[in-house]
């Protein structure tokens, strides 16, 4: 695809190709994301943080990785904070917004809202999650991290065997992560979900359609036996028609220390979108993991910056223009990237 000034609305955008490019350019990235220098090449632009939603990393490392290219970032945390709240269309905001800024992130509790905005949008929109239906920049950071890992194994992303575990329904991090894998080969999918939570019948047939591997399970211990990945996901329960109903699924899957020694090949990442629900009843990701290496959350929030990085770069067509506004880092710096879990 041509990134500059297209919308980043869905994985389905993307091809082989793409990915490639975006992981390029992520990787050009490291220097300035690790503090090693620092670039001016966004110099006077301006982004647009709209969340609509509650978030902490996906807001802020959209915000740092344009920060990191030198432009300047406005934010927008609640709709009672904005002229949503007055009865203003998603198409007025989108008008008045384009004309304030340079490239807009956003994110809304409705499937296709972002989309829907991105209509009225006279400058680049990014979707930051538009309800349970995609989180595309989630999706490629995780990708981007499953190659990082498979690599280090001397694999590549081709043949992957991943479990994907919990909220499938809902969990639009999963979403766009199962229809970007489906763009490699011979793909195994493991889906573990409780009843009632299963992955949308449109994105399992497709991934099948396409000649990869698909099961479906509802118990923890049954798909996790030999994959390279374990994606661990959080109940949505913010998506659940009510509370009660999401009271009923908390803490059905937990993947501790105990369970991963006892079913998982020694070597097998473990990964989740994040936040993960840290209440006694939760935990569907145990601290007691914190000391295993193959434990990548943090590694897959640092990769983050990378690609929101790339993904403002190759809009505003400037990835190639990074390293001739760049200098050295002249203050003390701690920052050292992709260690640790
Ligand atoms: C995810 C999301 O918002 O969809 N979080 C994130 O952006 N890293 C997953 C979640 O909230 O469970």
């Amino acid at each position: 695809m041509d990134f500059v000034g297209s919308h980043i609305l869905s994985v389905n955008q993307f091809d082989r190709s793409d990915i490639e490019h975006i992981f390029r350019v992520a990787d050009e990235m490291r220097p300035y994301a690790n503090r090693a220098r620092i670039t001016h090449v966004l110099d006077g632009a301006i982004l647009s943080n709209m969340f609509f939603e509650p978030s902490t990393r996906t807001r802020v490392s959209f915000g740092c990785a344009f920060n990191l290219l030198g432009g300047e970032v406005r934010e927008t945390t609640e709709v009672k904070a904005s002229s949503l709240a007055k009865g203003e269309s998603l198409y007025d905001t989108a008008r008045v917004l384009s004309g304030y800024s340079d490239v807009i992130v956003m994110r809304h509790p409705e499937a296709g809202s972002v989309a829907e905005f991105a209509k009225a949008s006279r400058v680049p929109v990014i979707n930051a999650g538009d309800g349970p239906n995609e989180h595309p920049s989630q999706a490629l950071l995780d990708l981007y991290t499953i190659r990082k890992e498979m690599n280090s194994r001397g694999r590549s992303i081709d043949d992957l065997r991943i479990a994907l575990v919990g909220d499938l329904k809902y969990g639009r991090a999963v979403h766009s992560l199962c229809k970007l894998l489906g763009l490699f080969d011979n793909v195994h999918y493991q889906l573990i979900s409780p009843p009632g939570l299963e992955a949308p019948e449109n994105i399992t047939k497709e991934l099948s359609r396409r000649g990869h591997h698909v099961d479906e399970h509802h118990e923890l211990e049954q798909g996790i036996d030999h994959v390279d990945i374990l994606y661990v996901t959080r109940t949505q329960e913010e998506r659940f028609p009510d509370q009660e109903e999401a009271d009923r699924y908390r803490g059905l899957f937990r993947v501790n220390q105990d369970i991963y020694t006892k079913n998982c090949e020694p070597n097998t990442v473990i990964m989740h979108p994040l936040p993960r629900d840290s209440r006694a009843q939760a935990q569907e990701l145990d601290d007691d993991l914190m000391q295993n290496p193959n434990l990548a959350i943090f590694r897959q929030t640092d990769n983050g910056v990378l690609i929101r990085m790339a993904l403002f770069a190759l809009v505003l067509d400037v990835a190639g223009e990074v390293h001739n506004h760049a200098k050295p880092v002249t203050w003390y710096t701690a920052k050292r990237f992709g260690e640790g879990a």
